[in-house]
């Protein structure tokens, strides 16, 4: 079998850590696996336990329209969780759900080599600034500032902004995440706008 197939199937039956208890679906990830940008939230959420599939539900719709202001196509990118598997209540992954869990994602970024991560939310954000060796500090200080990074042996970036079910009903929290969309992720990604030109650059 192929290391995706391998990966996948470990995670279909995995009992590592005590959420396997109360999934109804593992959720591994979806995208595509030479993506240049890679998407990591928290942890599913209750449609995606129902479906499998990451980011379906309303941070989803939210996540895939910031995607698409900055013309990225959902399925041209990578979207994963730091752990597979719904916290009950949805809940707030332990530490230790994490570290069983982690393998996981280091494979996943082993394998697609992303030029970009995207760490969407505190908790996402922490995990990979350890991950990667580097100290967490706060939101309000790291989000939308991009980091060179070498994780497993991959060299990348690594931007962290506000988690997308945050903004849903947070104006100033929206804010913050789309600007960091339209600059800092857009940016690296090389989709930024043409600067504007007004009609003094014709003169
Ligand atoms: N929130 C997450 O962090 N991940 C999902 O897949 C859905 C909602
Ligand atoms: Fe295994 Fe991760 Fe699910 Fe825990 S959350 S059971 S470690 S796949």
């Amino acid at each position: 079998m192929c290391e995706w197939g391998e990966l996948l199937s470990e995670i279909s039956v995995c009992t590592k850590c005590i959420l396997h208890k109360s999934r109804r679906n593992p959720v591994p990830g979806e995208g595509s696996r030479s993506a240049q940008i890679m998407f990591i939230g928290e942890a599913p959420g209750a449609r995606e336990d129902e479906t499998g599939r990451p980011f379906v539900g309303a941070a989803g719709q939210l996540l895939t329209q910031l995607m698409e202001l900055i013309g990225l196509r959902r399925d041209s990118t990578y979207i994963t969780n730091v752990v597979k598997c719904r916290p009950p209540n949805n809940r707030d992954p332990s530490d230790d759900e994490i570290s069983a869990c982690l393998p996981y994602l280091i494979k996943q970024i082993v394998l697609v080599k992303p030029k970009l991560i995207v760490a969407l939310g505190r908790h996402s954000s922490r995990t990979i600034y350890e991950l990667a060796g580097l100290r967490w500090v706060s939101m309000a200080k790291q989000h939308g500032e991009p980091v060179e990074v070498s994780i497993a042996g991959v060299r990348t970036a690594v931007i962290a902004t506000y988690h997308p079910a945050s903004a849903l009903y947070n104006p100033n929290l929206r804010r913050l995440i789309e600007d960091d969309f339209k600059n800092a992720i857009a940016r690296a990604i090389g989709k930024e706008r043409e600067p504007k030109r007004t009609l003094l650059d014709y003169l």
